[in-house]
């Protein structure tokens, strides 16, 4: 087991690049599942969370060949193998795997699925979608078992917006008999991506980016080339670590206009960003003004980026206040930040930044992928070294980031842990 050491007061310079979208690679490798032949998704990202996909790909039957980047899917001796245990309880993404092997096999068992714990992750919309559609769901000893006679369409109303939900009801639908219509569904780029594989696939889908999407089955879907979006969330990290540390940063592989939200208040930090076509760049102003955050679903600002910019916020002049209404509990790196100096403190379910605070260097745990990322940028802030452990959560969904920070002029580098660490870390 590893641990990382930053050593803060190294400020950052010159270019980054982007990869490929976390949340959508960890839905179009499921969706693989739907075609009945070869599917080549290329860009994606070098993370666990897509291997671990891969591996449950190969475990039902699939023939997964990487390319680098690039892999070719081919789904030709698939079956419908239930996976109740073992690797789903890894990641969260493996809910795709319902929706998918549902379409394809009308039926599927799946263990409840892991991932990180920001309180309560409910699928209550994905089951009320996959019921609408004719399945029966049970949940027996902590798998679903989904069963369909046949898939027939539905209209389908999210009584909350879900990314997750808009998904799997999406891949559950394209070969289902008949229309489907999902109201109040999700916007997120990654939705988008989902829905243009599926189309190149051969799938019938109109309105994905609004909030009704309209989805006419077909009876079957063919292999496809797809190219992955770039990663909304990793430019985001980037681009507030430029903020908090950075002299001037060039983001490459970005769509400036997924991150709209994000830009907006770094503007109104007094931070200096300007826009191209694929490039962003960014450069740190002192002081920085405090600004006022609430998390709602795309184009609003995302939670994922709630936890880097607390870290952002502990440089701010004066206070400031962040509500996450997707995630209320998505709150631990608050207590981490504070073994670092931060004057933070969570009231009426917000949290408090008072800023200006200098950081010094602790020993962290990153509880899931974001705080990660989050103790990362104040590490980078801090006087002196900060240890980070929990690291398989910051491996699940960021890329090489220790390369791709020291790249940038940051000392990080990773060191096994001893094995009275190890116990610490496995009793904290
Ligand atoms: N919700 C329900 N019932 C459901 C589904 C969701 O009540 O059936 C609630 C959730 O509890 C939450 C809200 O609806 O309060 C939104 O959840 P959503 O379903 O949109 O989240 P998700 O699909 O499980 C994805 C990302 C998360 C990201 C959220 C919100 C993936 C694999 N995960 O999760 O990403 O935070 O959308 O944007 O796409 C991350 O990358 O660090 C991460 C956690």
């Amino acid at each position: 087991m590893q641990k990382m050491l930053v050593e803060g007061g190294h400020p950052l310079n010159g270019k980054v690049r982007v990869s490929g979208a976390k949340n959508s690679a960890v839905a179009l490798l499921p969706a693989a599942i739907l075609a009945d032949s070869q599917v080549t998704i290329e860009g994606l990202p070098d993370i666990s969370d897509v291997y671990t996909l891969g591996e449950l790909l190969e475990e039902i039957g699939g023939r997964v060949v990487w390319d680098g980047q690039t892999v070719h899917i081919d789904p030709e001796h698939m079956i419908s193998m239930p996976l109740p245990n073992g690797q789903v309880k890894k990641l969260r993404a493996s809910y795709y795997f319902m929706g998918a092997m549902l379409g394809k096999f009308k039926q599927a068992v799946i263990g409840l699925p892991g991932g990180c714990y920001l309180g309560p992750r409910p699928i209550d919309q994905h089951i009320k979608g996959f019921e609408a559609l004719g399945a029966e769901v049970t949940n027996e000893h902590g798998a679903i078992y989904i069963r369909a006679k046949e898939l027939i369409g539905a209209r389908i109303y999210l009584d909350v917006v879900s990314v997750g939900a808009t998904i799997n009801i999406m891949l559950a639908a394209v070969r289902a008999k008949g229309r489907t219509i999902i109201e109040n569904a999700a916007k997120e780029p990654e939705i988008i991506d989902v829905a243009t594989l599926l189309t190149n696939m051969g799938a019938k889908i109109k309105g994905v980016g609004t909030d009704v999407i309209r989805i006419d089955g077909v009876p079957s879907l063919h292999g496809c080339r797809h190219t992955i979006i770039p990663d909304r969330i990793e430019a985001g990290t980037y681009a507030i670590t430029a903020a908090a540390v950075g002299n001037e940063v060039i983001i490459d592989n970005v769509i400036p206009q997924h991150l709209e939200s994000l830009l907006a208040k770094l503007r109104e930090m007094g931070v200096t960003v300007e826009e191209s076509d694929e490039q962003l760049y960014i450069a740190a102003r002192d002081p920085l003004k405090s600004v006022d955050i609430k998390t709602l679903v795309y184009p609003g600002f995302p939670t994922d980026l709630q936890q880097p910019f607390t870290s952002l916020l502990t440089k701010a002049s004066s206070t400031g206040v962040i509500t996450d209404t997707i995630y209320s509990a998505r709150m631990k790196h608050v207590d981490e930040l504070r073994r670092m100096n931060a004057n933070i403190k969570v009231e009426g379910g917000s949290i408090i930044v008072s800023g200006p605070n200098k950081l010094a260097g602790a020993r962290v745990k990153a509880s899931d992928l974001r705080a990660g990322a989050a103790l990362i940028i104040a590490g980078l802030m801090a006087d002196g070294i900060t240890e980070i452990t929990g690291l398989e959560h910051i491996d699940r969904g960021y890329e090489n980031i220790t390369e791709k920070l020291n790249q940038l002029g940051a000392n990080i580098w990773r060191e096994e842990m001893s094995e009275r660490e190890v116990v610490q870390f496995k009793n904290s």
